[in-house]
């Protein structure tokens, strides 16, 4: 009886044993490849032809290697962005770019300047998004600027007319979002706003100035696609926040970032349209001006042109 109570704890253990070395996912990233077999999972993502770098799954991913990934995918043929409106402060911007193919340091970070394998290149921030103007590949970007602040305008889906949102329910629900789905420390969510009309949901998070150990540009773009692709999590569950009485699933995404230094952007604020309204203005009146200054060049012609006739009778 003992020998065969031995024998089962035996066989119990080595069954654990196996579930135990159960084969490697990646939690954090569904496009990753995975060897050997848990807790010595070795899981790499495909940057470019033949080029895989080793990423850590219990973290986000660094998002300029999900961007480098996201277009290596593209030229490939296998997969992929949307934009509304308040800045945080003047000095906000918003990426109105979409992706590029960007250049990475060993650790995941940017590199100051971007030029999408072109001759036109940029400086960016250390969310890979754009922070000056275009220019040739000679421009000069001294440093990486740091990100500190970001700014995410969530939108949720029309709830049933009779139940209220109950606010701090939801901000309760972001709160515990951000900290499970998104790894975000607690104490850099500065603010959780509620609009009910808009069905706007506004929320800071905010480092302090002179932090290199959080990026908020990864956890922004893990929220960009699960709200406007689908998760990158190999896991795709959807998100969807706490209301009180309901819950609420999203629908759209804008994001603010605020850099450490102020951006030299010229313009951003101006979005295609209005550029547009401004270009017919300028020419509607440039024409206007050109026409009476022919229309009064014609009338003096032949004004002296009756005049010569009358001197000649
Ligand atoms: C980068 O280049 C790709 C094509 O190679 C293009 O689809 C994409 O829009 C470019 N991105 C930017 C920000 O210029």
């Amino acid at each position: 009886m003992k020998g065969f109570i031995l024998l089962a704890l035996a066989v119990f253990a080595a069954l654990q044993k196996q579930a135990d070395t159960a084969a490697c996912t990646c939690t954090t990233m569904k496009w990753v490849n995975c060897e050997g077999s848990s807790p010595n999972c070795a899981c790499k993502i495909t940057l470019d032809d033949g080029y895989r770098e080793s990423i850590d799954c219990e973290k986000l991913i660094p998002k300029c290697f999900l961007m480098k990934a996201e277009m290596f995918r593209r030229r490939i043929g296998q997969d992929v962005r949307l934009n509304i409106g308040g800045k945080p402060n003047e000095h906000a911007i918003i990426d109105n770019d979409g992706i590029y193919d960007p250049e990475c340091d060993s650790n995941g970070n940017f590199k100051a300047k971007q030029c999408n394998k072109t001759e036109e290149c940029w400086c960016v921030n250390s969310a890979g998004v754009r922070r000056t103007d275009k220019g040739d590949k000679n421009m000069n970007c001294s440093k990486l600027v740091e990100t500190f602040m970001v700014r995410l305008e969530l939108t949720h889906k029309e709830v049933k007319s009779d139940s209220k949102v109950n606010v701090e329910a939801l901000q309760n629900s972001v709160r515990n979002l951000l900290q499970t789905r998104y790894q975000v420390d607690p104490k850099l969510v500065k603010e959780v706003q509620y609009d009910p009309d808009g069905r706007y949901i506004v929320i800071d998070i905010e480092k302090e100035k002179g932090d290199r150990t959080v990026n908020l540009g990864n956890m922004a773009y893990y929220m960009e696609k699960d709200l406007k692709v689908s998760p990158l999590f190999s896991n795709q569950t959807a998100v969807q926040l706490n209301g009180g009485s309901q819950k609420l699933d999203l629908n759209k995404i804008v994001v603010y970032y605020v850099d450490e230094e102020r951006p030299t952007i010229t313009m951003q604020h101006l979005t295609g349209g209005i550029i547009a309204v401004i270009v017919v203005v300028v020419l509607v009146v440039v024409f206007g001006l050109l026409a009476l200054f022919f229309i009064n060049r014609k009338r003096q012609q032949r004004y002296s042109k009756t005049r010569n006739g009358e001197s000649n009778n």
